[in-house]
């Protein structure tokens, strides 16, 4: 027999969207259980985003969560892109009325959430098998699960689904609810972590005829650089000279040197734009990658994740207030502005920024035309500026 639970919005996922969802909700006095299928070793140790719009910044700052992030995160007011050899810069401050970005792990947000919501009582269960969710379209929706061998269920008010692309919350929606637009691109990133102090203040963007290359970081210490690959490449085929020499190629520029050091970490990811809607179903609720995946360029995936969250909790704070669900029925409709907009934003750098398979002379003049233009116009340097920043909440 299972135990039986009761919450009153279960979640189904501990990453950005699951975490800041659960903590919006202890903020109003509502009470949420997360389950994770992973452990909270490997959640924690997961390296991906880097990058934190202002608005998120604001966010975890409110909730209380932001004191490490404030320490630690370095604020950047610019971007630069280099193509022909030379770099541009793109002056946040200047073109946003003073917005910046900052530059803090995803990984980092995940352990300052993880561990706040269990220093305040919050219950989180890692490392959960065989999740299922049942009967949203009822007033009692269900989560089962099975822990150490002991089999749960799960009652509650609402699912909020936030296990992310691959999770089984879509999936659970019976065919023919949800519309999927999709497209997948010709290429990847090969990232990897090094010990090396970047060698830029700010992120480096670079087309370069042999492809898309990026300089990140993640602390003064710790660079994180990317360059455009194959989308099945053999990680097995790049040992760390060839990266690097891959990265001084595409990066160069007079008078400028990068740092090398040792590679920490190094993995290949594909790239694809996708959104399902709507991103409901009776009281199941989709929010971040589970709704949603967006092309890394730009460094939008995890902003537009807290985005939804902040939406949904905003919605249900109204539920339990109130009773009214008005805020519940335009939740899908509310999010999806966003994430259109920022879908044509992470579109937009990707095309500019990446080598196409099949392309002909003329595209890749285009694009050297669109890169001038944007680094030339002050409006359309302002346009990618506030979107970069991010586009203001709803
Ligand atoms: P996730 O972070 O994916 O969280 C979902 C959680 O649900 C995970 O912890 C998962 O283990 C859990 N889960 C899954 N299935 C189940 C289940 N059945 N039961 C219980 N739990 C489950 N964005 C950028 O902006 N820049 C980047 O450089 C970047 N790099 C990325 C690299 C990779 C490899 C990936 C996959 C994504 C990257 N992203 C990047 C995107 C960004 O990290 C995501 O947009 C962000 O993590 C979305 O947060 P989320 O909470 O919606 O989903
Ligand atoms: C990073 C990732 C991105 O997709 C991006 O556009 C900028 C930075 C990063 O991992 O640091």
């Amino acid at each position: 027999m299972p135990i039986s639970q009761r919450t009153q919005v279960g979640i189904v996922g501990a990453g950005p969207a699951g975490l800041v969802l659960s903590h919006l909700l202890q903020l109003e006095g509502i009470e949420s259980l997360v389950i994770e299928n992973r452990s909270r070793q490997y959640v924690e140790e997961r390296v991906r985003a880097g990058v934190l719009e202002q608005g998120t910044v604001d966010l975890l700052t409110e909730m209380g969560v932001g004191q490490r992030m404030q320490r630690e995160g370095l604020v950047h007011y610019g971007i630069e892109l280099r193509f022909n050899g030379k770099g541009h810069r793109i002056d946040f401050k200047e073109l946003t009325g003073g917005k910046g970005i900052t530059i803090y792990s995803q990984h980092e947000v995940v352990k300052d959430l993880t561990n706040a919501r269990l220093a305040s009582g919050g219950q989180i269960f890692f490392e959960v098998e065989n999740v299922s969710v049942h009967d949203f379209t009822s007033s009692n929706p269900k989560i089962h699960y099975r822990k150490d061998s002991q089999d749960y269920e799960m009652s509650c008010d609402f699912i909020a689904g936030c296990d992310g692309f691959h999770g089984i919350c879509r999936p659970s929606i019976p065919e023919g609810i949800l519309t999927t637009y999709e497209r997948v691109y010709p290429f990847g990133w090969l990232g990897i972590l090094a010990e090396a102090p970047p060698s830029s203040d700010e992120l480096i963007y670079t087309y370069h005829e042999r492809g898309f290359a990026l300089l990140s970081m993640r602390t003064p210490h710790i660079s994180r650089l990317y360059v455009q690959c194959d989308p099945d490449e053999d990680i097995a085929l790049w040992p760390d000279e060839k990266i690097w020499q891959e990265l001084e190629t595409r990066l160069a520029s007079d008078g400028w040197k990068l740092t090398k050091g040792p590679i920490l970490q190094k993995g290949v990811t594909g790239m694809r734009s996708f959104v399902v809607e709507p991103m409901r179903y009776g009281r199941l609720f989709l929010a971040g990658d589970s709704a949603h995946i967006v092309p890394p360029t730009g460094a939008k995936g995890l902003n537009l994740a807290v985005a939804d969250v902040r939406v949904l909790a905003r919605a249900f704070k109204a539920f339990y207030a109130t009773g009214r669900t008005e805020l519940l029925n335009t939740y899908s409709e509310v999010c999806l502005r966003r994430v259109w907009k920022v879908q044509r934003f992470s579109w937009w750098m990707t095309s500019m920024l990446h080598r196409f398979p099949g392309e002909n002379p003329f595209d890749h003049r285009r694009q050297l035309a669109e890169l001038d233009y944007v680094t030339s116009s002050r409006a359309a340097s302002q346009s990618l500026a506030e979107n970069y920043v991010g586009l203001p909440m709803d």
